[in-house]
């Protein structure tokens, strides 16, 4: 039987990936350094082997990819941050842009049959047309948007000049159990629900917003980013890119309701400035990803409430 190797599988998405892949019985390799993810993501599982290393480490991905026979590569592993790629730009750029590379070159040399690169909606920029579709122009403007894009474009090319099947997924705003609330930079739902749980246990805390809270995200919740990388992998994607969103823009007010309706009272808001680089508006068109039998199937009050559940749990 062959093998599906998930780089990243420790972290966020990648672990719900990780869960669903050994759920339908495949055998997974995952590669990860631990930068952000964690070993305890993951669960012990006789067809999973995790190896702890980078994707930057040519000779540590030479080996794997001829170790095992991998049929599948779901390409995740990356500096999730933009923030820290504004700040350490060369580092993100050695894992977002030179891992990819070599994670490309690397499954085409031992004939991998399908390559799924995680991509971003930031590579659409400030441009103001809405909703976001992939035909439109972008304007990735932080190092981890330009990488993200060069990435893409990378992957989406390896079919067209070496014929490999490779495609991308321009995620949006995720969010859904494990996602690290540990950064003013993580996602924004994350952080919400780690104030919420603290002011319920009495703490004093507040829930800050940059800005007048209007501005707006596609929330999708991390089943349906999942749903959406194995269609990709699934089907006849091959050289194309796709938007994996709801198509429904929430504002942070919004959200903010929706999450009282669930936990009931929430910490006070606080308003503060406007961070520099923010995008005001942001929306998925999804009718690309729907032609291959993508739907979200959690509207956001479902996976809100899901991820609640899970919250005051851990
Ligand atoms: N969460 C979102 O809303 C979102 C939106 C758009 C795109 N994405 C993309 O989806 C992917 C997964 O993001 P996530 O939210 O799960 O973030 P995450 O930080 O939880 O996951 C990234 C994983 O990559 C690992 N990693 C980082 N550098 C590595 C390296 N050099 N070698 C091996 N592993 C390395 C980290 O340890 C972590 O486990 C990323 O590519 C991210 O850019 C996420």
């Amino acid at each position: 039987m062959d093998f599906t190797l998930v780089t990243g599988g420790a972290g966020f998405i990648g672990s719900h990936l990780v869960e669903e892949l050994l759920a339908r019985g495949r055998r997974v390799v995952v590669i990860d350094d631990l930068s952000t993810g964690k070993r305890e993501n993951l669960p012990q599982n006789q067809n999973l082997t995790f190896i702890e290393g980078s994707i930057t480490d040519a000779e540590l991905l030479k080996h794997l990819f001829s170790e095992y026979r991998f049929s599948t590569v779901f390409h995740l592993a990356a500096v999730a941050s933009v923030h820290r790629s504004v700040e350490e730009p060369l580092y993100c750029h050695r894992v977002n842009f030179d891992g990819t590379l070599y994670l490309l070159e690397e499954s085409k040399r031992v004939g991998v049959k399908k390559f799924v690169f995680a991509s971003s909606a930031a590579v659409y920029g400030d441009l103001p047309q809405l909703p976001k579709r992939e035909d439109m122009a972008v304007k990735p403007q932080t190092p981890y948007a330009v990488d993200k894009y060069a990435s893409e474009r990378y992957t989406v090319n390896s079919f067209n000049l070496y014929g490999f099947d490779a495609t991308a997924l321009r995620f949006f705003n995720v969010y859904g159990e494990r996602q690290d609330p540990s950064s003013p930079y993580s996602g924004v739902i994350s952080i919400f629900i780690d104030r919420i749980k603290r002011f319920k246990r009495g703490e004093e805390t507040t829930i800050d917003i940059y800005g007048d809270g209007r501005q707006t995200r596609d929330f999708v919740y991390v089943k349906d980013v999942v749903g959406a990388l194995l269609l990709a992998e699934e089907g006849k994607t091959a050289g194309e890119v796709y938007n994996v969103g709801t198509g429904k823009e929430t504002s942070l007010l919004e959200l903010l309701e929706t999450l009282k309706e669930i936990v009931g009272e929430l910490p006070p808001l606080r308003f503060l400035p406007p961070r520099p680089g923010d995008i005001k508006r942001s929306v998925a068109d999804i009718s690309k990803i729907s032609s291959i039998g993508y739907y979200p199937k959690f509207p956001l009050k479902e996976g809100l409430k899901r991820l609640w559940e899970w919250s005051v749990k851990t």
